[in-house]
C-alpha cells in the first residue's frame, strides 16, 4: 500500500500525543528509496552533504544549485515522505527577498515540503518573509555549522545558564516568527527539555537529548560511511564502510584472477551467428581492409 505523506498538522498531533518523530538526512535517490521504505517520518536534504558527499571541510562552500539537484533526486526516491531542503550559507542571510526566492526554489524545483535555516533572533525577519510567502519553515539553533567559526568550532552550545537562556530566547523568537518546527543541535538535554516543553511547535533534536519531540541523525554517521569526524551524539547502527571495502577488494581480486565475469554474466549470440562470423573472418582480412 502507498504510504501517506505526513502533513505539518500530523506532526503537531504527534507532539501532542508524545509520539516521537523519526528524522534522517538524505542526499541521493537510492538512499531515499530505502528511507521511504523504512518509514521515516521526515527527511532532510542537509547542507551536511558538503562534508559527507563532496568532501569539503564544512558546509560553507555549498551552493543553492547543489542543494536543488540533491533535493530533486531525494524527492524522486521518496515521493511520499515529508521533505525538508536546507538553505545553504548566504542563500538567506543577506536579504529577505533573496531568502524567499531561494526557499521557493526548494518548493518549486525540487518538490520539497519545507525549508530549514540556521539562526535564532538574528534571522526572524527572514523566517517571517518566507512564512508569509506560504512556505513551511524549520528553524535551527544551538550548534549551527554555517557559523561554527563564530561559535569557536563544532562545539556543544548552551552549557552555561546564560548561554542556555539565550538559546531559549532564540527558540521562542523562531516560533513567534512563524516557523512550524525547530531543530536543536548539540545542546544539553535539560535545555532541550525546557525548549520542547515551552514551545507548541514540534522540536527535533540532533545531540539535544531524549526529551525532544523527534530525533535526527546524519545518514552517513548512522550507517558508518563517514568516519573523518564523529560527534558525541552519533549512534552508529551499521558499519557499511567495512562491507563496501570488502566488496571492492573482492571485485578487484576477481578481476585480477580472471574469476569475474563468468558465463552467467555474459550475453549469448543468436543461433548460428557465431559460425557465420567465423566464416566471414576467414574469408576477409579485416585488418587489411582498414589499411585501404
Ligand atoms: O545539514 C545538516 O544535515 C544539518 C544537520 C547537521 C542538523 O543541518
Amino acid at each position: 500500500m502507498k504510504k501517506k505523506k505526513k502533513s505539518v498538522f500530523d506532526f503537531f498531533e504527534m507532539k501532542k500525543k508524545g509520539e516521537k518523530i523519526s528524522f534522517i538526512t538524505c542526499y541521493d535517490y537510492p538512499t531515499a528509496l530505502l528511507a521511504e521504505e523504512a518509514g521515516f517520518d521526515m527527511l532532510l536534504v542537509g547542507d551536511s552533504l558538503g562534508m559527507c558527499v563532496y568532501g569539503y571541510e564544512g558546509t560553507v562552500p555549498v551552493v543553492m544549485d547543489q542543494m536543488i539537484w540533491h533535493a530533486e533526486a531525494v524527492r524522486r526516491g521518496a515521493p511520499n515522505t515529508f521533505l525538508i531542503g536546507d538553505m545553504p550559507f548566504l542563500s538567506y542571510q543577506k536579504r529577505w527577498d533573496e531568502a524567499v526566492e531561494n526557499a521557493g526554489r526548494f518548493i518549486k524545483e525540487a518538490g520539497c515540503d519545507a525549508i530549514k535555516l540556521e539562526g535564532g533572533r538574528r534571522v526572524v525577519d527572514k523566517i517571517k518573509a518566507i512564512v508569509d510567502a506560504g512556505i513551511v519553515v524549520m528553524g535551527h539553533i544551538g550548534l549551527t555549522p554555517q557559523s561554527s567559526v563564530q561559535l569557536g568550532g563544532f562545539k556543544a552550545q548552551g552549557r552555561t545558564a546564560e548561554s542556555a537562556l539565550e538559546l531559549i530566547k532564540d527558540a521562542i523568537a523562531v516560533e513567534k516568527a512563524g516557523a512550524s518546527f525547530i531543530l536543536l543541535e548539540a545542546i544539553p538535554p535539560q535545555v532541550g527539555k525546557v525548549i520542547t516543553e515551552m514551545l507548541s511547535i514540534p522540536v527535533l533534536g540532533i545531540g539535544a537529548g531524549m526529551y525532544c519531540d523527534g530525533q535526527l541523525l546524519i545518514v552517513h554517521d548512522l550507517l558508518g560511511l563517514f568516519k573523518a569526524f564523529t560527534p558525541k551524539f552519533v549512534k552508529r547502527y551499521a558499519d557499511l564502510d567495512k562491507e563496501i571495502l570488502r566488496a571492492f577488494k573482492e571485485y578487484i581480486k576477481e578481476v585480477k584472477e580472471s574469476a569475474f565475469p563468468q558465463e552467467q554474466h555474459t550475453y549469448t549470440m543468436l543461433e548460428g551467428e557465431w559460425e557465420k562470423l567465423e566464416k566471414m573472418l576467414k574469408e576477409t582480412d579485416i585488418k587489411e581492409e582498414f589499411k585501404k
